[in-house]
């Protein structure tokens, strides 16, 4: 066996001692801010190899200076006011981990009016405003790299954008918000309802005191968003997105779909069809034998279905200091590696060249296509069932399984699960509106949408 060593290559090591390592500003330093700086210190040798110069962070802009001054030791220069950051003309790549869409957004069009590159996390931001971020970054020759903003540490921006590029991506679903699916977690585990559950991934700190955006499906939304714009080369448009959270979610549901062989997760699902684009987030049944039924607590997957390769799936944590710290710092190495190339020749910030994005539309909810399972809760007496079945007929929509809970003695009330095949969703809501006035249909009926993802 032979072995092989690197020959000593001191041209190559002469270019990099007269390179100054590139310059970061951190604009926030909290928890993915702080994982930022233990892992660019902590790994700064490997990172200088792969990225051919080093990358360090020069100044921090938190208005908690001293905490900010505490994470960061001496030597680093921290500030309260972010502009100082962006106007410092040492400063080659501003970092913005603020979050939202108010001053973040001010900061980040600033940061590309003073020729800098800009890594976020912002998702929301990008989401609402990417056209005009990425625009404006075009113009001025800058990247705006943003690995962080879906799915934390997964790195599936660069997956879509460079490793399927050869591909006509078909459908992305993604557990893309992880508080939601520990909650989801913990509701089939236990049998809680999702206000219980709630409660409890508050106290661990698993949901954040105001967990509105998660719980709403809205960070899922967003998340959802960008990855569907670079998957089919559409400008981003969350105001299209159509965005359900689990807080109706009842632990009765978990447990029926349970039953018939489904889990229920919370999806952010993005399709092409021949009319157009689905762009939608909601609770939604799995197979459980798919992979993706098995990912639990606060991880996220993302299964991507390409024409050439078939079907992928990536898997990882979607938040935490470290893991988002992971695609932040993978960012800052691909910006140093690229920044030098022809701003024409680097990859497109939604994987397609800024000319070649369509405007494919984004389909209304009522035109997306799905299958469903529906709980009605029923007077136990002959003929309901023939009703409910002839007002599904009657809208062309199929049955595909049902299943009648065993009413206990003197009991005069039964719930009625039925699964159903594809069907147009304003076929299910017209069916819906009428079986719901039926005088044997006791209570609001419980209608989830259904993937079979294959
Ligand atoms: N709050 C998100 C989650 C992480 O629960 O996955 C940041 O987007």
């Amino acid at each position: 066996m032979s072995t092989s060593r690197a020959q000593p290559n001191p041209a190559a090591e002469r270019r990099e001692a007269d390179v100054k390592p590139m310059q970061v500003g951190l604009l926030g330093i909290g928890t993915v801010g702080s994982g930022t700086f233990k892992v660019l210190t902590r790994n700064q040798t490997e990172i200088r190899r792969r990225a051919g110069r080093g990358i360090e962070i020069a100044m921090v802009a938190d208005l908690d200076v001293a905490r900010a001054r505490s994470i960061v030791g001496e030597g680093i220069e921290v500030v309260s006011d972010a502009r100082a950051v962006i106007a410092n003309p040492a400063i080659d790549i501003v970092v913005e981990l603020i979050g939202g869409y108010g001053i973040a957004r001010q900061l980040v069009m600033e940061a590309i009016a003073a020729g800098k590159h800009v890594v976020t996390a912002n998702k929301a931001l990008l989401a609402v405003h990417g056209t005009e971020i990425f625009a404006a970054a075009r113009a001025k020759g800058v990247i705006v790299a943003f690995e962080a903003a879906v799915a934390g540490g997964i790195p599936i921006i660069k997956a879509l954008r460079e490793g399927l590029t050869a591909n006509r991506i078909e459908w992305i679903a993604g557990i893309i918000n992880g508080t939601t699916n520990f909650i989801l977690s913990e509701m089939r585990d236990k049998g809680l309802d999702f206000a219980v559950v709630l409660k409890e991934a508050q106290r661990l700190g698993y949901a954040e005191a105001d967990p509105t955006f998660d719980i709403e499906g809205i960070d899922a939304g967003h998340k959802v968003t960008i990855m569907s714009a670079i998957a089919f080369g559409v400008p981003v448009q969350f105001d299209k997105a159509h965005v359900e959270g689990i807080t109706k979610l009842q632990a009765a549901d978990i447990r029926y779909a349970e039953q018939l062989g489904y889990r229920i997760k919370l999806l952010g699902i993005t399709r092409r069809r021949d009319e157009g684009i689905e762009l939608r987030v909601h609770p939604t049944l799995v197979p459980a034998k798919r992979l993706i039924a098995n990912v639990e607590g606060a991880m996220n997957a993302v299964v991507v279905q390409g024409d050439a390769v078939g079907t992928t799936l990536y898997y990882g944590k979607g938040a935490g200091a470290e893991p988002t710290a992971s695609a932040v710092v993978a960012d800052l190495v691909d910006i140093t590696r690229l920044h030098t190339a022809d701003p024409d020749h680097r990859v497109p910030h939604l994987a397609f060249q800024p000319d070649e994005l369509h405007d494919t539309p984004i389909l209304p909810i009522e035109q997306v296509v799905t299958s469903f399972y529906l709980r009605l809760q029923v007077a136990d007496q002959a003929g309901v069932l023939s009703r409910i079945t002839t007002i599904l007929a009657e809208r062309d929509i199929s049955i595909d399984a049902v299943l009648q809970r065993e009413s206990a003695e003197g009991e005069k009330q039964t719930d009625l699960i039925i699964l159903t095949h594809d069907t147009v969703e304003g076929h299910m809501r017209a069916a819906l509106a009428a079986m719901q006035v039926l005088p044997t249909v006791l209570a609001p009926i419980v209608s989830i949408r259904k993937e079979e993802l294959n």
